[in-house]
């Protein structure tokens, strides 16, 4: 009998911003495969075989291709398997080519959304990425690339949409170049967001002049996004001290209370 395989959003790193259907996937899995940046506390008191397949820092504990090839295996020897994934799965997470592979084999998949770094991570440094009559749209880029010589996706300036830069410590700049040849104000506010969510949040609030500069301040392994525009300086006002993090497992605080 095939099985099936389920991508899961963790949410942005505490562990208790994973969704309701996400818990129940983890705790009906039979085997699930996780990523960097999952909180060891999410995999806490699961009956499931854990797999660690992540990778950071350009460090990968398993080729990708071999990832795509082992969710087919598994889900064809009738296992029940989570493709458990930092934030939301379909947000520059390679879902769309595992699934892609999956259809491929006619084996059945599920998405499960999760709560995507690009918009709570700031929320949470008490940056909204859309505010009246600062900015009413915004736009995700990754800042992550292959080689030196390829451009990052970064639209023309509009002072009022707001930019997230995916990826974008070690590619900080070039990416403040680009933006400064594109005719990005240089006193333009950048905020750098690393751990959002988890204890060791910390907020880094710059220019997009002075980007590069800050960025080489911030530790590599961080995960770490920009935000660019004039909605970090509403940060002032509406910043506040980062909630309090879950330290009971949630899989656990939730046995009995989730079917
Ligand atoms: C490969 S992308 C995956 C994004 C993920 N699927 C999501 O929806 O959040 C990894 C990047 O997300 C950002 N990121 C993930 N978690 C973060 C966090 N807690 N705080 C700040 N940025 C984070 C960083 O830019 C990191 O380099």
């Amino acid at each position: 009998m095939k099985g099936r395989v389920l991508f899961v959003g963790a949410g942005p790193g505490a562990p208790d911003l994973i969704t309701v259907r996400g818990l129940k996937a983890l705790q009906a899995a039979d085997v699930i495969l996780y990523d960097s940046l999952i909180d060891p506390a999410l995999l806490e008191g699961l009956r499931a075989e854990r797999i660690f397949v992540g990778k950071r820092c350009g460090r990968h504990s398993m080729r990708q291709e071999r990832i795509t090839r082992l969710l087919g295996e598994l889900a064809l020897a009738g296992k029940t398997v989570v493709r458990l994934k930092g934030g939301d799965p379909m947000v520059l997470g390679r879902t769309g080519e595992e699934a892609l592979h999956l259809c491929d084999l006619g084996v059945p998949f599920e998405v499960v959304p999760g709560v995507t770094s690009a918009v709570s991570a700031p929320a949470l440094a008490g940056i909204p990425l859309t505010h009246r009559g600062v900015a009413d749209a915004f736009t995700v880029v990754s800042a992550h690339r292959r080689d030196d010589a390829e451009d990052f996706s970064i639209p023309p300036y509009a002072p009022r949409r707001s930019l997230v830069l995916m990826m974008s410590l070690r590619t900080s700049p070039a990416w403040s170049r680009q933006l400064l040849e594109a005719g990005y104000p240089a006193d333009l506010p950048v905020a750098f967001v690393s751990g959002g969510s988890t204890a060791a949040q910390s907020v880094i609030v710059t220019t997009v002049a002075g980007a590069a500069t800050q960025a080489a301040k911030i530790r590599v392994d961080a995960p770490t996004l920009a935000v660019i525009g004039h909605v970090v300086a509403l940060r002032a006002r509406l910043a506040h001290p980062p909630p309090a993090v879950a330290t009971t497992p949630p899989v656990r605080a939730a046995a009995g209370s989730v079917a």
